[in-house]
């Protein structure tokens, strides 16, 4: 028997590190998918296949000495295969729409898909469960992350995400449309979040009057979602890109692409870490094409819409 899952990427609407310092975030799950096939094999091995590589283990290895970016699959194979006392192997095989290392939540989706994958293999398992056992196999590598990936990867939607009170779901009727451009710079999140500390300790009034700025922006964003009104979201959008270069994080590649993007768009802005990755750019059916033509011409793009599902098993 095949188990299939598959989840969607993300991107970062709105506060991606004031985030870090307690301020709310604004996370949309988008229409590009991961999507991950289980099957139990009579070898007792667990073997995982991706784009990114190939991992062959003995069952019952400890994760201690699992060293490969694929440890959060190992991880999941083996707690899920102890819960249910199964004793030989799985085969998990990934299968990506989303391009990795560049904020869209690749990693992310990859665990969401693999919980409910694996899980499926014994039982049908909740959103909740697939949610908690994804954050905990993420944590084998990014022991740091926030959980606020996978949860949007797991329920889908639009989402408000702060430290203190956790995810709330948007029921926005918006029908927004996104041209989603990458910098092709891999950014790694752990050195761009460390080099915004520096600055914030460098410039402490500097700082929080931005997170003072940037908490009013979020409530004003709320607002523009909720009438879905997308001249004064792209706006928004547009000054919290502005606040994203004060803190140190855009570059002169993603200015490039924002000026591009902005001359179509309703606005623009990086999504992530920074540093490089992935601009976005808010339009709809009557600037979509217009944009991505405009930026197609530099640089790799895609058009997405919010997905509302979330995972999906079949
Ligand atoms: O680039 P990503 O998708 O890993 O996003 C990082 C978001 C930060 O706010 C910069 C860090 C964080 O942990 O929230």
């Amino acid at each position: 028997m095949k188990s299939q899952t598959s989840a969607p990427g993300k991107i970062i609407l709105f506060g991606e590190h004031f985030v870090v310092y307690g301020i709310p975030a604004i996370l949309c799950a988008i229409d590009r998918r991961v999507k991950v096939t289980s099957e139990k094999i009579a070898q007792k091995e667990i073997n995982i296949k991706s784009e990114i590589g190939k991992l062959k283990i003995p069952v019952s290895t400890p994760i201690s000495q699992v060293n490969s970016p694929l440890k959060p699959f190992y991880y999941l194979a083996d707690h899920i295969s102890r819960k249910h006392n199964y004793k030989d192997g799985i085969e998990i095989t990934i299968e990506s729409e989303i391009p990795s290392g560049v904020g869209l939540g690749s990693s992310s989706a990859c665990c969401v898909a693999a919980a409910g994958s694996i899980s499926g293999l014994f039982e049908k398992a909740s959103k909740e469960e697939i949610l908690k056992l994804s954050i905990d196999a993420e944590k084998t590598i990014y022991p740091n992350t926030s959980g606020a990936d996978c949860t949007v990867c797991t329920f889908g939607g639009i989402m408000k995400y702060d430290k203190k009170s956790g995810y709330a779901k948007i029921n926005s009727q918006s029908n927004f449309e996104l041209v989603i451009a990458n910098s092709k710079i891999i950014h790694t999140t752990d050195d761009v979040v460390s080099n915004v500390k520096k600055f914030k300790e460098k410039n402490e009034d500097r700082f929080l009057n931005l997170c003072k700025n940037e908490e009013e922006l979020i409530a004003n964003a709320l607002e523009n979602l909720k009438k879905n009104d997308l001249i004064g979201l792209g706006s928004t959008i547009s000054t919290n890109q502005k606040y994203l270069e004060a803190i140190g994080v855009s570059n002169e590649k993603l200015q490039e692409m924002i000026k591009l993007a902005d001359s179509t768009s309703f606005g623009s802005k990086l999504t992530g870490a920074g540093g490089g990755g992935c601009i976005f750019a808010l339009t709809d059916h009557t600037n979509t094409k217009e944009t991505i033509n405009k930026l197609s011409k530099k640089y790799e793009c895609f058009s997405a819409k919010i997905d509302f599902k979330g995972i999906d098993t079949f």
